[in-house]
C-alpha cells in the first residue's frame, strides 16, 4: 500500500520542532483532507437543521445527513438502513442500550457478562443498570497473554445471562476477541449480544449479519471522522420493542399534554437537533477508507504492527503488556526506568504522540497490577519511520531517567 500520509494535512505539522510521529490512534484518528474539505463545503454551502425545513437548504442538509445511514449499513453489512442510529459516540450508544434494556428486559438476579479488559464505557453503564434492576455484573477473566478465557466465558453463561457486552478489540492490550464464538455461545442461552467496535471499526471488516450480534457500537472519530458522533446498530425487532433513551423533538409522532406517541426507529432514539456535520463527515471518512481493499489495509497494518512489536522487543528494560494470540495495531508497554507519564512527556519532546495512563480501563490496570501503561497505537497512515522515531525517543527516555 502506498504511503497515504500526505492525505492527512496535520501529519506534516512539526511538533516541538520535530517531525510528527502520531501514534495515539486508539484515542482518536486524524482526518484526511477529503473529510476536512467536505465538512468545510457543507458548512459553507449546505448547513440547515434536518427533518424540519421546507426550504431548500434544510432539504439538502437532510439528504446529505440521511444518505450516510446507507453508507454505514453497507459498511457493517446490516440488513436494513433503519437499524442504524446516530449517537454521540460509543459511550452514548452503550448508555442508550443499558438504560433502555434495563427498563424493558433486565430484572433482579439476571446477569450481565462483560470482561476484565473492558474500558469504562462498557462497564459503568452496566453497573448503573444493575443498581436499578438488581441484576448482577459478571466479569469474564482474561489469561496472562490478555486473551479472553473462552472456557471460563462458556461456564459463566446460563439461562440467567441476559446481556453479553464485549469489546471487539481491547484498547489497552490490542487483543482481538473471538467474538464470533462468544456470540454463538451466548445465543444458546438467548442472551442479547453487544459488540463494542470502538477499536475495531477502522481495523477489521465487520459484518453484523454474519456475526449475528444484536447490537454494535462505534465512534466516528476512531475512523477518521469527527468527534461527537457515533453509531448504534441494532436489530430492528429490538429497536421497535425498546423504549426511547432521550425524549424531545424529532423522536415523536404526536405530542399532547396528556400523551406522546413515539416515532419509529431509528428516529425514536434520536431526540433533538443532531450533530449533522459530524454524521456527514463520518460518511466522507467511510468513502475515503473504502478506496482501499481490506486485503491491502490488513496486509499493511499487520506488517506495521509486526514491525512495532519487533522494534519494541529489542529495547532493553521495556516490557510489552500482553501477548494476545491475535493482536490489532496496539502495543502497551512499561519501562523499568520511567513512569508512563514521564515516557509520554519525553516522547512528546521528540514529536512522538502516544497515550499514557489507565486508558479508561482502571479494573484492567488493577488486574495487571500496574498504575498505568504507555500505549502506541497505529493507523494506516503510519510508517516504519514513525516507529523508529518512537524507539529512538524511548532510548532517550531511558538515558534521561537512568
Ligand atoms: N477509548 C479511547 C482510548 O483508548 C479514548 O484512548
Amino acid at each position: 500500500m502506498k504511503s497515504i500520509k500526505k492525505d492527512f494535512p496535520i501529519l506534516s505539522k512539526k511538533v516541538n520542532g520535530k517531525r510528527l510521529s502520531y501514534l495515539d490512534n486508539a484515542a482518536s484518528t486524524q482526518k484526511p483532507k477529503a473529510v476536512i474539505d467536505a465538512l468545510s463545503h457543507y458548512e459553507m454551502n449546505l448547513h440547515a437543521n434536518v427533518h424540519r425545513g421546507i426550504h431548500r437548504l434544510s432539504q439538502e442538509a437532510t439528504y446529505e445527513y440521511e444518505k450516510v445511514r446507507e453508507k454505514i449499513k453497507n459498511y457493517i453489512h446490516a440488513e436494513q438502513v433503519d437499524e442504524i442510529i446516530y449517537t454521540k459516540g460509543t459511550t452514548e450508544s452503550i448508555n442508550l442500550l443499558a438504560t433502555s434494556l434495563a427498563k424493558l428486559y433486565i430484572h433482579k438476579n439476571d446477569e450481565i457478562v462483560i470482561s476484565t479488559a473492558e474500558h469504562h464505557a462498557n462497564i459503568v453503564p452496566w453497573q448503573q443498570a444493575c443498581q436499578i434492576t438488581g441484576a448482577k455484573l459478571v466479569v469474564c477473566p482474561i489469561d496472562q497473554n490478555g486473551d479472553i478465557e473462552l472456557d471460563a466465558f462458556n461456564s459463566l453463561l446460563s439461562p440467567r445471562t441476559k446481556i453479553v457486552s464485549i469489546s471487539h478489540i481491547s484498547n489497552v492490550l490490542g487483543s482481538i476477541n473471538p467474538i464470533e464464538t462468544m456470540i454463538k455461545n451466548a445465543k444458546k442461552y438467548g442472551a442479547i449480544t453487544i459488540i463494542d467496535a470502538a477499536q475495531s471499526i477502522a481495523h477489521l471488516p465487520i459484518d453484523v449479519t454474519q456475526l449475528g450480534c444484536d447490537f454494535l457500537t462505534f465512534s466516528a472519530h476512531k475512523i477518521h471522522g469527527p468527534t461527537g458522533t457515533g453509531i448504534l446498530y441494532g436489530k430492528y425487532a429490538h429497536l421497535t420493542a425498546m423504549p426511547p433513551f432521550m425524549t424531545g423533538g424529532d423522536m415523536i409522532k404526536t405530542v399532547s399534554f396528556e400523551k406522546t406517541t413515539f416515532n419509529s426507529p431509528p428516529y425514536k432514539f434520536e431526540a433533538g437537533t443532531p450533530n449533522i456535520s459530524g454524521v456527514i463527515g463520518l460518511g466522507y471518512a467511510i468513502d475515503y477508507l473504502s478506496q482501499f481493499s481490506w486485503d491491502e489495509k490488513l496486509n499493511y497494518e499487520n506488517s506495521l504492527t509486526k514491525y512495532l512489536i519487533e522494534s519494541l522487543s529489542t529495547i532493553h528494560g521495556l516490557r510489552i503488556i500482553g501477548n494476545p494470540s491475535k493482536r490489532s495495531a496496539i502495543a502497551s508497554f512499561v519501562l523499568d526506568a520511567a513512569h508512563p507519564h514521564d515516557i509520554a512527556t519525553i516522547l512528546d519532546e521528540h514529536g512522538v504522540a502516544i497515550r499514557a495512563g489507565h486508558h479508561c480501563a482502571m479494573p484492567l490496570m488493577e488486574h495487571l497490577k500496574l498504575p498505568a501503561t504507555a500505549r502506541a497505537s497505529l493507523s494506516l497512515y503510519n510508517d516504519k519511520e514513525d516507529i523508529d522515531q518512537l524507539c529512538n525517543a524511548i532510548e532517550d527516555t531511558k538515558r534521561i531517567f537512568q
